[in-house]
């Protein structure tokens, strides 16, 4: 059987009034690029969105992944969107991206990439998360949740199907080195790893009796290409759901609560992330909190499932009375945060704050400390 893939690949290219929505103008060019590729029979299906001040392009397709093609296409959309984002002198035009020559993958370059080829199953519904102003372990808390804790998933309990649990692949991005660790066995250790997302990061996610990929998530570090901060990473995650997996309800049940990423203001904070619809999907105060969009679709025949005129069926899963509660507690935790002002642990620790002018600042000063 021939398999799918689903590219989300994402980027930062400019803003309307500071970092905060990516505007019509950009999004336009998005649709654009993916219509034609679509038509040129590059890609199947294709869907334009925003996350905050990231452009997101979701792209179903049968190249597999790393496809240089795919990436270019990502690549030229970007640098099109970009030359309009100059032209309007939109803010932080052209940020994320960091190198200037396409060498046939867009990782390394600034865009964010989450990618899943897979073997259809005879229904298979997908879920995209797109976050604004958090980093590349964001998702280490949810993904925990959704695949390893029976208390979020009944699943895990319930159905024969996922009692043998999963395996996660967490990278170091210190070391640049990974590890596959198997829950339940060594779901210990696995916290203790993942437990410090800024270091260690899930990137992929498999159902452990017959290897099923289940999820992937994009784990660029902007900073380690570009040598200074450039920005946080604001990562994407791709969820398979249903029979024999975590369901759609248990895959968004972590985000009935808000929980902590690093990333807000300047990239610099702890902020409580606030899972949004489509509508919210932007950043104010503080430059946040930090957003979570989730959309749900079927993969269908190598395509998004869409409806006569073949427009994509996307259903926007945070556009829901039922995420109030976290979206509450979003603002209420961020109020109490910012009431600490760049005290810790507001503002993230030091060593996070490597790339910022912290370090700068302990230069000025390092004539001046005298022992004691
Ligand atoms: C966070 C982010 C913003 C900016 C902040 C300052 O990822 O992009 O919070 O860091 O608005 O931006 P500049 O330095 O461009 O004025
Ligand atoms: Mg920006
Ligand atoms: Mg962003």
């Amino acid at each position: 059987m021939s398999k799918t893939t689903v590219s989300l690949i994402k980027c930062d290219i400019g803003s309307l009034a500071g970092h905060h929505v990516v505007p019509k103008p950009l999004l336009d060019i998005g649709e654009k690029h993916l219509k034609e590729a679509q038509k040129g029979g590059i890609i199947n299906s294709y869907y334009v969105f925003h996350a905050g001040d990231d452009l997101e392009l979701l792209m179903v397709h049968k190249e597999g992944e790393d496809n240089p093609e795919i990436h270019k296409l990502a690549w030229d959309t970007f640098q099109e969107a970009a030359k309009k984002a100059v032209q309007l002198k939109l803010y932080g035009a052209g940020q994320d991206l960091l190198k200037t020559a396409f060498s046939g993958n867009v990782k390394g370059m600034g865009p964010g990439v989450a990618e899943m080829e897979i073997e259809e199953r005879s229904s298979d519904p997908l879920l995209v998360f797109a976050g604004d102003k958090a980093s590349g372990g964001a998702f280490n808390y949810p993904l925990f949740r959704i695949f390893a804790d029976p208390f979020n998933t009944a699943g895990l309990i319930i159905d024969p199907n996922m009692v043998g649990g999963f395996k996660f692949e967490v990278l170091d991005i210190k070391e640049n080195q990974k590890i596959v660790m198997k829950c339940p066995e060594e779901m210990y250790e696995l916290i203790a790893l993942i437990g410090s997302p800024e270091r260690y990061t899930i990137s992929r996610v498999w159902r452990a009796k017959d290897s099923l990929l289940c999820a992937t998530t994009s784990t660029t570090r902007l900073s380690l290409i570009a040598g200074k901060y450039v920005g946080k990473d604001d990562p994407v995650c791709l969820v398979r759901a249903q029979h024999g997996l975590p369901a759609v309800g248990e895959v968004l049940a972590p985000f009935l609560h808000s929980y902590f990423v690093e990333g807000w203001m300047r990239g610099s904070h702890w902020g409580p992330l606030m899972p949004v619809g489509l509508k919210n999907s932007r950043c104010t105060v503080f430059d946040g909190p930090p957003r979570l969009v989730a959309l749900g679709f079927q993969v269908s025949h190598g395509m998004i499932a869409s409806d006569d005129d073949g427009k994509p069926l996307i259903g926007d899963l945070f556009d829901d009375p039922a995420f109030d509660l976290a979206r509450r507690e979003a603002v209420e935790h961020a109020a109490v945060l910012r009431r600490m002002g760049e005290f810790e642990p507001a503002r993230l620790p030091a060593e996070a704050m490597e790339y910022t002018t912290l370090s700068k600042v302990l230069e000025k000063l390092k004539d001046r400390f005298v022992k004691v």
